[in-house]
């Protein structure tokens, strides 16, 4: 992020959104997105009216946050950034600091409001401009306790709520508005539409940031930094290094070599998968390194998660490594790294927060290898990056496939991996995905597997007694993995893919379901 501000790293329209810590601002630049203008996030009190003039948006959108315009110190937005002549949209706390800036007052209220409210709109405005209309009740999602109580000069009220009698407000000539509600969530139904009157009709965007465009501009951009080097990528059987792949294919053809470390921690046929995508299909030259006995050594008798992590992450360094001296002479490589990885977060909270788990399985590769870093989707979100691999041609079910965690199946086998335990995971999986796939649930939850549990239960099969592992099933609906709901399967279905399990995977004879949601359960078991 640091590196891209201040220069536009696009020659399109862009909307800048300035962050004052809000959990949902990355929605705010999906919105803007999704209207076809590209777009970034600054935390707040990196931005100054010197920088942004120099960045040169069509707009500004100041996003919402935890504190209280009302408490000493809380953050504003930076000086002179009101007399740009900019159009802006204020969301939750970024309209009220907005009005406080301006002139206005901000007041704490006992009557907060948090979840679906409706807001009356009182007067036209070119924000509702062919969505609202005036005299209607709206839905929409509020999230506050203060509320703006005096307009700055020139503003007047568009839409009120019962607990904000402020909910909208507007200054047409300066082309400024603020909503107390948050127009980038789901929840306000038409919140989508809203953001896309502030992009095009109040900013003038023309919407012409697709992703055909951004494939276009990244060829060229990885030609122009590439050169006539090498590049190495290595391949996860994921989406986003396998986008990255396809596309730096696309620009610099054999000056690209992709590595595949097969841990031997993947499902049921996804090495071969990956083999038969990259090498018969794409005719990307491919180097396959199958590990799975090295890895495998190394953790027998290891139960511990994050040493399972680290053993995984630290092995697939040094093989990784390896299979790059063979090829020798790249200066370049490659990496997937999306947005969300790069945008700085604005933090109110000293110290460290406690680390769950430690997600980086291959942190510290680009700094040992010491290369130059090709990472041509920094500004895109994850499902930009699935529009990219479709703009690609890539196969559907490959894109939408679910997340699929670095340490693999390592990490759904709690207690000590054994070859055995893996076999057995790999077919209740194949089976548990099969029958989710069969039922047309596969692209309603965000991600489903199966966990081997270190714990053997009594059953009986036919007149034989039976001695052998439980299966948990697991499936989330999410947006982003940071939280989750466990899915609510109808019984019928869990009873079927339990029977099947149970009929047709040997080592199991029991199955249960995991209803944990996340908080207080985390997603994978480990
Ligand atoms: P948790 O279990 O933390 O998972 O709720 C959230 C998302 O992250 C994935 N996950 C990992 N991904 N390395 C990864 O690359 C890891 O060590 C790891 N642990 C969890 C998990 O599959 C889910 O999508």
């Amino acid at each position: 992020m640091t590196s891209s501000m201040t220069t536009p790293t696009t020659s399109h329209d862009h909307i800048l959104i300035l962050d004052f810590g809000s959990q949902v601002t990355q929605l705010i630049a999906r919105r803007v997105r999704e209207s076809g203008v590209y777009c970034e996030i600054w935390p707040f009190n990196t931005a100054t009216a010197e920088k942004i003039k120099d960045y040169n948006p069509r707009g500004l959108i100041l996003s919402g946050g935890p504190c209280s315009v009302t408490a000493p110190d809380s953050p504003r937005a930076p000086e002179g950034v009101f007399e740009m002549g900019l159009p802006i949209l204020g969301i939750c706390y970024g309209q009220q600091t907005m009005c406080e800036q301006m002139g206005g007052k901000v007041e704490g209220s006992d009557h907060k409001e948090f979840g679906r409210a409706y807001v009356e709109i009182t007067k036209p405005c070119a924000l509702f401009d062919g969505v609202w209309g005036t005299g209607k009740k709206e839905m929409v999602w509020m999230s506050h306790g203060d509320r703006v109580t005096k307009l700055p000069e020139g503003f007047e009220i568009v839409g009120i709520s019962e607990g904000a009698p402020c909910a909208a407000v507007a200054n047409e000539n300066k082309k400024m508005y603020g909503v107390q509600f948050h127009p980038e969530v789901v929840h306000t139904p038409h919140g989508a539409a809203l953001i896309k009157n502030f992009t095009h009709k109040i900013c003038g965007c023309s919407g012409d940031w697709t992703m055909n465009a951004f494939r276009q501009e990244a060829i060229e951009k990885i030609k122009k930094q590439v050169g006539d080097k090498r590049v190495i990528c290595g391949l996860s059987g994921g989406v986003d290094s396998s986008v990255t792949a396809v596309l730096i294919h696309e620009a610099i053809g054999d000056q690209l070599t992709c590595i595949y470390v097969d841990t031997g921690m993947m499902r049921a046929g996804e090495s071969e998968q990956v083999v038969s995508l990259f090498k018969d299909h794409y005719n990307i030259k491919l180097i396959h390194e199958d590990a799975s006995d090295l890895f495998l050594g190394k953790l027998a008798g290891v139960t511990d998660p994050e040493q399972k992590r680290k053993i995984i992450g630290g092995l697939f360094i040094e093989v990784f490594e390896d299979c790059a001296k063979r090829i020798g002479g790249a200066e370049f490589l490659a990496q997937g790294t999306l947005y969300p990885d790069v945008i700085e977060s604005v933090s109110f909270i000293g110290g460290p927060s406690v680390t769950i788990k430690s997600h980086h399985n291959v942190g510290g590769l680009p700094e040992r290898m010491n290369m130059g870093l090709v990472e041509p989707m920094r500004e895109l979100f994850k499902d930009e990056v699935r529009a990219l691999g479709r703009e690609l041609g890539m196969n559907e079910d490959f894109i939408r496939r679910h997340p699929f965690p670095g340490p693999g199946l390592a990490i759904r086998i709690p207690g000590e991996i054994t070859a055995e335990k893996l076999e057995i995971l790999r077919n209740a999986d194949k089976v548990y995905i099969e029958e989710i796939k069969n039922a047309g649930l596969y692209d309603v939850i965000w991600q489903a597997f199966a966990v081997l549990l270190p714990v053997k239960t009594v059953g009986v099969m036919g007149d034989d007694r039976t001695y052998d592992h439980v299966c948990a099933l697991r499936a989330v609906t999410s947006t982003d993995g940071m939280t989750a709901d466990y899915y609510h399967y109808d019984h019928e279905f869990l009873g079927r893919v339990a029977n099947r399990i149970i009929n047709e995977v040997r080592g199991i004879n029991r199955v249960v379901y995991d209803i944990t949601s996340k908080p207080p359960g985390t997603i994978e078991w480990e």
